[in-house]
């Protein structure tokens, strides 16, 4: 039945959430269609999404749950959980995750609802809810040949919640324990992972393992010379398989409908990552001189060297910004008086290259 109360549209909310996220138009598309479905009290596909580490994948999530936080409205629609999938593996080696991560949801639906709100009233809320699961490839069933029991039994305990009608759980002391049946079919599961290894794993399979020769190499002009090159997108070539190898169980991988790949980070989004999103190391840095009264300043130029350091360490993604920022913010942090003129400190290319080195 369609809900008669106004629900966010999928373009509302992923305009919210690209307030946070940049870049990654597909996972916000994505997530936002999911969410405006979810919102609306439909039942929803779930999603897996695979990404580089430092790409935004925690960062969407918790772009999500501040967007649901801000209105009082949207709130009171779904409770949200975000869950370290390791946390699940360390609750699934000591008995019951899957009852784990419904009473995070009930205890969320209580902080919502409040402590006189009768315990039906939270279960239902509860079993509607959002789950975040991050960082779910370190629940693969195997690591380096040897069998991940915590990963195996993780996976399964997710599967007894997703998509199942009645799952049986114990109630808390505080909803006067006793032992009920929910239907968990409507929560909606996001899960997000960097599976590092899986881009090679990929790669190999497309040009030396089972499939040697699918990937063929293609004439390219470079410097005016035409040359053979190889270009893999692991998009092109990911297959339900290759996840299947990296330790995700077919009955896992077929709860989800769909699969996101996060794009790697380009110089332009680093740089518009490190200057527009408000947890960046330079906004830190700038309130910081500002509790100082000084106004911190950085030209483009500076900017851009900053993001070409960055870039040199594709394995961090946008987390080497703060890194790399750090080593040359940090003696200016140590004594801010020393280079401010007129209550300002600029920062140009040349103090940048004073201790990153020219490009
Ligand atoms: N697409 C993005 N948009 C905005 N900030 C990002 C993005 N990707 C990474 N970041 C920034 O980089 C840092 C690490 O991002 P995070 O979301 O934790 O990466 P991961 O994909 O490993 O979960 C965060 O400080 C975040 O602000
Ligand atoms: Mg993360």
């Amino acid at each position: 039945m369609p809900q008669v109360l106004a629900t966010p549209t999928p373009a509302e909310i992923a305009g919210a959430l690209t307030r946070r996220i940049l870049g990654q138009e597909e996972a916000v598309r994505e997530i936002s269609v999911a969410l405006s479905k979810h919102l609306a009290g439909l039942r929803v596909g779930n999603i897996l999404m695979i990404g580089s580490s430092g790409t935004g994948k925690t960062t969407l999530m918790r772009a999500v749950e501040g967007y649901l936080a801000s209105d009082p409205v949207l709130a009171t629609r779904s409770a949200v959980v975000r869950i370290h999938a390791n946390v699940l593996g360390e609750e699934a080696e000591r008995g019951r995750p899957g009852e784990a991560v419904l009473g995070r949801l009930l205890d969320r639906a209580r902080e919502q609802l409040g402590p006189a709100a009768p315990v039906d009233m939270l279960l239902r809320r509860a079993a509607s809810g959002l789950v975040f699961v991050d960082e779910v490839d370190k629940i693969r069933s195997h690591v380096g040949g040897q069998a991940n029991v915590a990963g195996i039994r993780a996976q399964e305990a997710l599967l007894t919640l997703i998509e199942n009608e009645a799952v049986p759980v114990n109630l808390p002391a505080w909803a006067g324990g006793g032992a009920v049946v929910v239907n968990s079919a409507d929560i909606l599961f996001v899960c997000a992972g960097a599976f590092e290894g899986l881009y090679d794993a990929v790669f190999d399979r497309v040009t030396i393992g089972k499939d040697r020769g699918a990937l063929q190499p293609v004439t390219v002009v470079e410097g005016g010379k035409v040359a053979e090159k190889l270009v893999f997108r692991l998009r092109d070539w990911l297959r339900n398989e290759d996840l299947f190898d990296y330790g995700m169980s077919p009955q896992f991988l077929s709860r989800f409908d769909a699969v996101v790949l996060l794009q790697d980070l380009g110089q332009d989004e680093l740089v518009r990552i490190f200057l527009e999103t408000p947890e960046s190391a330079f906004h830190q840095s700038r309130s910081y001189f500002e509790s100082r009264g000084i106004h911190l300043a950085i030209s483009p130029n500076a900017v851009r060297r900053i993001a070409t350091e960055a870039g040199r360490q594709p394995r961090l993604g946008a987390r080497a910004l703060k890194e790399v920022f750090r080593r040359v913010i940090r003696d200016y942090e140590f004594d801010p008086d020393k280079s401010v003129t007129g209550g300002a400190l600029l920062i140009d290319l040349p103090e940048v290259e004073a201790v990153l080195g020219k490009a």
